[in-house]
This record gives structure tokens, C-alpha cells and sequence, in this order.
């Protein structure tokens, strides 16, 4: 069990389209606290969407202001947060994380993964025009940052409702 999660923020990290944003909600509805998607912060400081962002700000500028919005929301405790699948790669993002929340990683296997992305690649620029070797050497790459965490879950082969239940019931 987590010992100390009564007093720490909730962080779901995990690959782009995992699902951290649905069991987020659901875990944060569960345990009655408020819930932070770091990506929707964005959006809303930005006025767009971030397809947007990326193509008429540039990534560079996107990742300053999820830097920003990590500070700002993840340095006070008792929240559920949802942040995008790039921000735990930056080194500060993920100290914040590790030292100010239980950080919870949403695993799915490359295959379960592939079979999601022709969905996901219109609202991730980061899946635009690289191929699918480029993406697998990105997911692993990634998965490999991502070893860094509190609690790992595999969603393969669950909902977002079983995850959150085994979620809620670790932490109590
Ligand atoms: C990104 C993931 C996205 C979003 C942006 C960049 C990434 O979030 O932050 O498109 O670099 O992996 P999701 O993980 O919610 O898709």
C-alpha cells in the first residue's frame, strides 16, 4: 500500500493516449479532489487547441508553459493531475513529480498501443509526419523515462473504470 498519498497530489504519467485523462477524472471523482489536465491548462492559457499551439507557437513554447503550469499546480498537494506524455521526459518536471506526488504509470504494450494510433495522430503533432519506427523508438525511449514512478499499472486489457478502482483501492 501508499503510505503517504494522503498528503501528496496524484500525477497519471504514460504515453500519449493511454487514457490518463479518463481515469484521472474518474480517481479524482472517487476521492472527491479536484482535477488538473495539464494539456487542457494549456490549451485554455493559449486561447487554441494545441495542434495549434505546436504549428503557430512552436513546441519550444508549448513546453515552456506545461513547465510553468507543472509549478504551478504540482507544488501544492490533495490534486489529481493528468499531464501530457512528453512532459515527465524534461528533468525538472519530473522531480517536481517525484517529490511532490505519488506518480502513477499508465503501461500498455507497444501492440495494444499501435492499435490505437491512426485514432490519436490528427490532435498529437508529436505523431505527425514521423513513421512508425520513428513512433516505436518514441515509445520505447519514452517507456524507459517513464520506469521512474510510484505505481505502475498495466491497461491493456482494462477499462478506465477497473483501472480507476484498482487505483483508488492501492492508495487506501
Ligand atoms: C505530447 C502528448 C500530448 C500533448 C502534446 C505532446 C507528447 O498529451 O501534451 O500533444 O509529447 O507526448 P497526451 O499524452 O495526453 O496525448
Amino acid at each position: 500500500k501508499m503510505e503517504s498519498y494522503n498528503e501528496k497530489n496524484i500525477i497519471f504519467i504514460g504515453f500519449m493516449g493511454v487514457g490518463k485523462t479518463t481515469v484521472g477524472q474518474i480517481v479524482a471523482e472517487k476521492l472527491s479532489r479536484p482535477f488538473i489536465d495539464i494539456d487542457n491548462e494549456i490549451e485554455k492559457a493559449f486561447n487554441k487547441s494545441i495542434p495549434d499551439i505546436f504549428a503557430e507557437d512552436g513546441e519550444a513554447a508549448f513546453r515552456e508553459k506545461e513547465r510553468e503550469l507543472m509549478r504551478q499546480h504540482c507544488l501544492d498537494r490533495l490534486k489529481v493531475i493528468s499531464i501530457g506524455g512528453g512532459a515527465f521526459q524534461n528533468e525538472e518536471i519530473r522531480k517536481i513529480c517525484m517529490d511532490h506526488a505519488i506518480v502513477i504509470f499508465l503501461d500498455i504494450s507497444w501492440e495494444s498501443w499501435r492499435e490505437r494510433m491512426d485514432s490519436l495522430v490528427d490532435t498529437r503533432p508529436v505523431l505527425q509526419n514521423s513513421t512508425d519506427d520513428e513512433i516505436k523508438d518514441l515509445f520505447y525511449r519514452r517507456k524507459a523515462v517513464y520506469a521512474e514512478h510510484h505505481l505502475r499499472i498495466d491497461s491493456d486489457e482494462q477499462s478506465s473504470e477497473e483501472i480507476a478502482d484498482y487505483v483508488t483501492k492501492e492508495l487506501k
